[in-house]
């Protein structure tokens, strides 16, 4: 999990794979993530088409080094225990999801959000709780992964008052970190294609425009989502 830290300085831009896979009514983008330089990769919640996912590896002329998990909804981690069985690789995600969720694995490691290199890319966890209380983003490089905290057009379902401010907290949290040529990854689309630059997302997305906890909640939480809406993927 821990190499030997490279320079920083030392150049990398992370190859960014957009593995879009779907089983019944849902879809789900995945992520391999590449270190051009020693060719080591990293997939991001695995899901629905295993084919898809080990074409994209053999594409890619990668050797995958671990998953990283955001979540533990089913539709995020859906292929991860199989996948760390077949290529005999770790699985990280929050000690806090780990706990919350009672997920459990061959291979998995609580991670809190200490940074690990894979080849020289540094994977930098950004714990973001609110759509479940163990929630992560991964930034590599420019390249922010979130799962279902942050979408291009909005972000994740929160269960309650609490989970809403918590959610608040880390969207603001993301606001003050990003720098505004991170690309963002999520776990779904509604429209927009993933890779948005967050300069885009932060004028064009409604969540990122609440000043305050109360106001965010209220209209998190307001009556009326259409479930059929909130649930048509892209
Ligand atoms: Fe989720």
């Amino acid at each position: 999990m821990s190499g030997n830290p490279l320079p920083r300085s030392m150049p990398y831009a992370p190859e960014v794979g957009v593995l879009r896979t779907a089983r019944g009514s849902m879809t789900n983008y995945n992520y391999l993530v590449t270190d051009p330089s020693t060719r080591r990769a990293v997939l991001v919640d695995p899901a629905w088409q295993a084919d898809v996912i080990e074409q994209a590896l053999d594409d890619a002329n990668a050797g995958l080094d671990g998953i990283l998990l955001t979540h533990a909804h089913p539709d995020h981690i859906d292929l991860a225990k199989p996948l760390a069985t077949k290529y005999g690789c770790p699985l990280w995600m929050s000690r806090e999801e780990i706990a919350a969720s009672g997920f459990r694995a061959p291979g998995l490691v609580g991670i809190d959000e200490n940074a690990w290199w894979v080849g020289r890319m540094l994977v930098k966890p950004l714990l973001t709780p609110g759509h479940t209380p163990g929630c992560v983003c991964y930034l590599i490089g420019d390249n922010l992964f979130t799962g279902d905290v942050l979408f291009a057009e909005g972000c994740g379902i929160c269960p309650g008052v609490d989970a809403a401010h918590q959610m608040f907290d880390s969207l603001q949290r993301l606001k003050r970190e990003l720098r505004p040529q991170t690309r963002i990854y999520p776990g779904h689309s509604f429209g927009k294609p993933p890779g948005q630059l967050f300069a885009d997302v932060l004028q064009e997305n409604i969540y990122l425009q609440f000043r305050d906890r109360q106001g965010f909640a209220a209209f998190r939480l307001r009556p009326g989502q259409s479930r059929a809406k909130l649930f048509t993927f892209h």
